[in-house]
């Protein structure tokens, strides 16, 4: 293992002010956007809302690394370079999604536990060929009366747990990202609970399976309230619930810990991040910075619509959100920075 090169990677992907972007969407997710947007469901219209993002101009700016999937990663531009090219040019890292999905855990109404660890290295291998340097897996965690089960916290963070030794021992650093989800109606206390409980458990299973912490990136959820909630924590609340969570489960060897959104409108997640480093930054051992897909793709998914005419009004927007949360990780980013035609929400709808 070229332990020297992981630690390089996952401190290059945190580094300055910089954050990820999740481009990562299943197919089946991502389709399930294009239809509520009326854009058709096919290879090519996600080739290219993909060449849109990844040429949008000086996205290099503000982010670092972007995290691919697998039909992406063999994709071209128009011109026919590689996006893999197209990203490395603009000086971001490129990263794939490794996980083939959360499926129903048997033995467990209700939840899920997240596949893919067959035939794991060989796939590794090829996308370190292919040009990644990192790589994710995503764990979803459902908070209901009687869940989760101590099962289904068990079962997946030994998956993140063997997925991260295996992209370390390749070569790739692991984004281990187990996510509480935020549908329910539980209150702040509760999804801070159930938060600590999954990262204790996963930073066992990760030392248990001798992950090397340097060279991992967490990706958590913040710690909210169920959006079904009454009671919602203001965003000084959510930024102290989710540091004092994270402070007492994250070890302090870990270089970064990059959120992801969870289907926060895109202001919300900027102004959480914003508080989180403004109250806490020079406190924290390891860099506060986020990995969006939704809070940073939804405007600029809903302008282009499909629509070639839209492209670059959709870069605009795309860029706009990456300069926020870039903003936010420096503790700089505030209510004027958005303006009224960039206000779109994002839109609430489960990640598959
Ligand atoms: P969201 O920011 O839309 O939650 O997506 C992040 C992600 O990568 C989910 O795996």
């Amino acid at each position: 293992m070229n332990s020297q090169l992981l630690i390089d990677t996952a401190r290059t992907l945190v580094c300055g002010d910089k954050g990820l972007l999740a481009m990562d969407e299943s197919n089946p997710t991502c389709n399930k956007r294009f239809a509520a947007l009326n854009i058709p469901q096919t290879v090519e219209a996600r080739r290219l809302y993909r060449e849109l993002i990844v040429t949008s101009p000086n996205l290099g700016q503000s982010i670092s690394g972007a995290i691919l999937c697998d039909e992406t990663i063999r994709q071209k531009t128009n011109d026919g370079i590689s996006f893999v090219d197209v990203l490395r040019r603009e000086g971001i890292i490129p990263g794939i999604k490794v996980d083939t999905g959360a499926k129903r855990m048997a033995g467990f109404p209700g939840e899920k536990i997240t596949e893919g660890l067959d035939g794991l290295r060989p796939r590794v291998e090829e996308y370190v060929r292919m040009g990644a340097r990192f790589a994710k897996w995503r764990a979803v965690i459902a908070i209901a009366r009687g869940m989760p089960t101590d099962g289904c916290i068990e079962a997946n963070a030994q998956a993140l747990a063997r997925y991260a030794a295996i992209c370390q021992e390749a070569g790739l650093v692991p984004i281990v990202e187990p996510e509480v989800l935020m549908s329910g109606s539980h209150d702040l206390q509760r999804c801070f609970d159930v938060t600590a409980q999954v990262l204790h458990t996963v930073f066992n299973q990760l030392h248990g399976q001798r992950v090397m912490p340097e060279g991992m990136i967490l990706k958590p959820n913040m710690v909210l309230a169920g959006t079904a909630c009454a009671v919602q924590p203001d965003v000084t609340q959510a930024a102290d619930a989710t540091i004092r969570c994270l402070l007492r489960a994250v070890p302090a060897a870990i270089p970064g810990v990059a959120f992801l959104s969870g289907g926060q409108a895109g202001e919300l997640a900027s102004g959480r991040l914003n508080a989180m480093n403004v109250r806490f930054k020079s406190k924290l051992p390891w860099a506060v910075t986020f990995s969006f897909a939704r809070a940073i793709q939804q405007p600029a998914l809903e302008i282009w619509s499909g629509h070639d005419f839209d492209v670059k009004a959709a870069q605009d927007a795309l860029i706009h959100r990456a300069r926020c949360n870039r903003a936010a990780r420096r503790g700089e980013y505030t209510a004027e920075m958005e303006s009224p035609a960039r206000s779109a929400p994002a839109m609430a709808i489960p990640v598959a």
